[in-house]
């Protein structure tokens, strides 16, 4: 057994029930037996390559150490995986706890949810989405997010063990300002400084930079009765008491700091006469925060100073937004509460997306997903876009309207002629009465009656048929002629009025009453005549 320090490059991703590790392989000690290559991968993603690559390099190989980079936050730490009876075990990673031994490492715990009232933070960075998952042992710091507004419910600081967060997770209680001041809910906490600064810590602390004054204000409704200040500072000595201005000495009942001392710091609670309270957790720290520098372009900063308390707000100029905090406050860690935001060229979600667009039959004419830019749309043959045919993208970052949608283009049932009907040829584009472009119909007459017009008409793209629908005229058919004589006029079809002149031929003559005539319903008044030997008459 021999250690060897081979470079060997690549990115390593293992998955294993204990955590995700995005790794880079540091080194590998060999052995004679032999374990299949680890799983690996490129990452995040396996890759065939990846296994090909290192099957031969690992074949002799016992333990493979490698830098994980453990946690939402990407710490980083030295941990491995051993080749055990022919199986990776592992990973092990180091724990600085213990002397840098390696332990397995234990099970991770997920955030599923995080209710909108609570502002979750994790090693001083604030979490805003749920789904993160944070390793063993980590521990949260969750607060309500409207301090003294809500009075949370439940542990602060849940932590990870094993895969089960130790409590669960707490929950923000509406007080009296929001149930309308009833007896049963907590009293709201109004936070006043009117001189000197503050800033609220990630674990629901007050921090108050000294000398700043401090209005603690319990709102209960005074008919109701007095409720009762507390505090934990052993020294404080602090004015209480109901609201002096006609407008607030009914439901402010205040407790004021002046001038604050580090050693104000400490709970402060008001308990109603029921005996239901919320407290806020003051800390005083002379705190100052570093400068901020702002070094990326466009970014324009308003700085209260770097004080505990002070604020630090960013702006971007137009067609910009800011990436990141746009509010940051200098916080009691001596940090400031986000890191410095960048500006980001506006960008409205790209449509050109290698699926294409999920609107069938819509297509891009044009697209610029700049702020400013457009989308222009076009259908596909046999459709017609509803809607605008073009959106812009606006400076929140978000198209001016949905995209429009592309209808198929229907001609409505052709009208059928009196006496005439269809030949239904092409039922196949028909759509619940209406006819796809494309669609060909074809009419035709019933018994004495004659097409007149089109006999076949196309329903084009503007959704109007070619032609307007053909007429079924009544006509008399062409009787033949008589024998021994001819007939006059001769056509294929009579229209109504028209009258038969009969020649006979010489010396036969028609029996005739009267002169056969075309009906309006297409029938003959009377029957062809015969021509019959004038003898024989
Ligand atoms: C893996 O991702 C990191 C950061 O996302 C990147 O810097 C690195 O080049 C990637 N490595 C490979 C092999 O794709
Ligand atoms: C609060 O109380 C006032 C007066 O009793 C009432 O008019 C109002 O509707 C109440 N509001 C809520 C949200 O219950
Ligand atoms: C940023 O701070 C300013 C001044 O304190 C405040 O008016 C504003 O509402 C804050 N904006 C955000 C997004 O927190
Ligand atoms: C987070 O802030 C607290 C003070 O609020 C500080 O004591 C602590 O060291 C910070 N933690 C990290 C990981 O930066
Ligand atoms: C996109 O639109 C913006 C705003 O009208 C314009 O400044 C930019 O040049 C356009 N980009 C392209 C590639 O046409
Ligand atoms: C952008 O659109 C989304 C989804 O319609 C909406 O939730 C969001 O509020 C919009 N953003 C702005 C800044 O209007
Ligand atoms: C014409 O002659 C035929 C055969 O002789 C006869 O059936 C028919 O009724 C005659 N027509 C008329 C109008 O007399
Ligand atoms: C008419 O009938 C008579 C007698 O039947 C006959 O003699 C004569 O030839 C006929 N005429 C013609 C033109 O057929």
């Amino acid at each position: 057994m021999f250690a060897v320090n081979k470079s060997v490059l690549i990115a390593v991703l293992l998955h294993s029930c204990f955590a995700t590790i995005y790794a880079r392989v540091i080194q590998e000690e060999t052995s004679s037996d032999a374990c299949p290559p680890p799983q690996l991968a490129f990452n995040g993603t396996e890759t065939e390559q990846g296994e090909v690559r290192i099957r031969k390099d690992y074949t002799h190989i016992r333990e493979v150490k490698f830098s994980g980079s453990i946690g939402p936050l990407g710490e980083k730490r030295l941990c491995k995986i051993k080749c055990i009876g022919g199986q990776w075990v592992g990973p092990l990673c180091v724990d600085n706890h213990d002397n840098g031994r390696f332990h397995p490492l234990f099970r991770s715990c997920k955030l599923e949810y995080i209710n909108p009232h609570l502002v979750v933070t994790f090693r001083n960075v604030s979490i805003q989405t749920a789904g993160w998952v944070f390793p063993h042992e980590a521990k949260l710091q969750i607060r309500c997010r409207e301090l003294g507004l809500y009075k949370l419910l439940g542990t602060a600081s849940p932590r990870c063990q094993n895969g089960v967060w130790s409590a669960r997770l707490p929950s923000c209680v509406p007080t009296t300002l929001l149930t309308n001041f009833t007896e049963d809910a907590p009293p709201t906490l109004l936070i006043r400084i009117p001189s000197g600064s503050a800033s609220v810590e990630p674990g629901g602390e007050l921090a108050v930079f000294p000398g700043s004054t401090v209005h603690l204000e319990c709102l209960f409704s005074r008919r109701l009765g007095s409720p009762d200040w507390t505090w934990t500072s052993p020294l404080g000595q602090y004015l209480t008491g109901w609201a002096i201005a006609a407008e607030e000495r009914d439901w402010k009942y205040r407790l004021s700091i002046y001038y604050v001392k580090p050693q104000d710091s400490g709970t402060f609670t008001c308990a109603t006469p029921r005996g239901i309270t919320n407290s806020l957790t003051l800390q005083v720290a002379a705190v100052h925060c570093d400068p901020i520098s702002v070094s990326g372009p466009h970014l324009t900063i308003r700085v209260e100073g770097t004080r505990l308390g002070h604020t630090a707000i960013f702006q971007c100029p137009m067609g910009f937004k800011v990436n990141g905090a746009a509010n940051l406050t200098c916080q009691a860690s001596g940090k400031w509460s986000a890191p410095v935001p960048t500006c980001e060229l506006v960008k409205c979600e790209s449509l050109d997306t290698p699926g294409g667009l999920y609107e069938p039959h819509l297509h891009l004419e044009e697209h610029n997903n700049s702020y400013g830019g457009r989308a222009i749309f076009s259908c596909a043959w046999g459709y017609r876009l509803m809607g605008p045919p073009g959106i812009e993208c606006e400076l929140n970052g978000n198209w001016s309207g949905p995209l429009p949608k592309c209808v198929p283009i229907q001609c409505p049932p052709p009208v059928i002629p009196v006496n005439g009907h269809l030949i239904q040829s092409e039922a196949a584009g028909m759509d619940g009465g209406r006819y796809a472009v494309g669609s060909l119909v074809q009419f035709a007459c019933r018994g004495a009656h004659q097409l007149e017009g089109e006999a076949s008409i196309i329903c084009t793209e503007t959704g109007f048929w070619s032609h307007p629908p053909p007429f079924c005229k009544p006509r008399c058919p062409y009787l033949g002629e008589p024998d021994n004589g001819l007939v006059a006029p001769t056509k294929f079809a009579y229209e109504p009025g028209d009258e038969l002149q009969i020649t006979c031929s010489p010396g036969f003559e028609a029996r005739l009453e009267a002169r056969p005539k075309c009906l309006p319903d297409g029938r003959w008044s009377a029957p062809l005549p015969n021509c019959t030997n004038y003898s024989e008459i």
